[in-house]
């Protein structure tokens, strides 16, 4: 199956720090089951490097020898208005209309009606939403409704599988249970910055893919 979000490229963000440590990712999501990956660097302060993530990206493809790896980018909203939406062209998932979104963790449950008038915004323009681990985000923890919202908008939505262990905030367990439980989620994905988080990963596929809305195929 497809990892669609991790941070495996070497030495652009908070994950991978060099292309050894990128390899033992590599490694470590054949194990896990992984058949492809999209490469999602952050496109945020202070990580955002449009041409050298391309760069990383094609010194991994060189070292992957065939595994099939696709570009894309974890795009912060306030990064994306700070760059302006047109940038929204540059930052989709490279051959394909995905877009992965990342909303911001302390944001109020008013602000999500500036994200989903943006939603509209970008669905309008072609583009396919997917919400970064909404299980992260304090107002949707408060009220699930607020992820039911995003589904019934067309948003796809992605947990990312370090839940099971609390994830990177502490609080992810209960509300990224309950999310898959509900029917609402269509991606597990990795979410790496280590080669740990694919053990996280395969755990999660295990004991949460029956809850999936479709397939995470290729
Ligand atoms: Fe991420």
């Amino acid at each position: 199956m497809r990892d669609i979000h991790c941070h495996i490229l070497p030495g652009v963000d908070d994950g991978s720090p060099d292309l050894a440590t990128s390899l033992s990712m590599l490694e470590a999501a054949k194990r896990a089951g992984i058949t492809a990956i999209t490469c999602t660097p952050h496109c945020r302060d202070p990580y955002f490097d449009f041409d050298a993530m391309w760069q990383a990206f094609y010194q991994l493809e060189d070292a992957a020898q065939g595994f099939p790896l696709t570009m894309g980018f974890e795009v912060n909203y306030h990064k994306l208005m700070d760059l302006g939406i047109q940038w929204v062209k540059a930052l989709h998932t490279y051959g394909s209309a995905d877009l992965l979104l990342e909303l911001s963790v302390n944001a109020s449950p008013t602000r999500f009606g500036d994200y989903e008038r943006t939603i509209f915004q970008l669905q309008g323009a072609g583009y396919h939403v997917i919400i970064a681990h909404p299980e992260r985000y304090r107002a949707v923890q408060e009220d699930l409704s607020l992820a039911e919202e995003l589904v019934d908008m067309g948003c796809d939505l992605q947990v990312s599988a370090d839940f099971i262990a609390g994830g990177r905030l502490g609080a992810e367990k209960r509300p990224g249970k309950e999310l898959l439980k509900r029917g609402l989620v269509t991606y597990i994905a990795s979410d790496a910055h280590n080669v740990r988080h694919y053990e996280c990963f395969e755990k999660a596929w295990r004991r949460y893919s029956r809850y999936l809305r479709s397939y995470q195929g290729m």
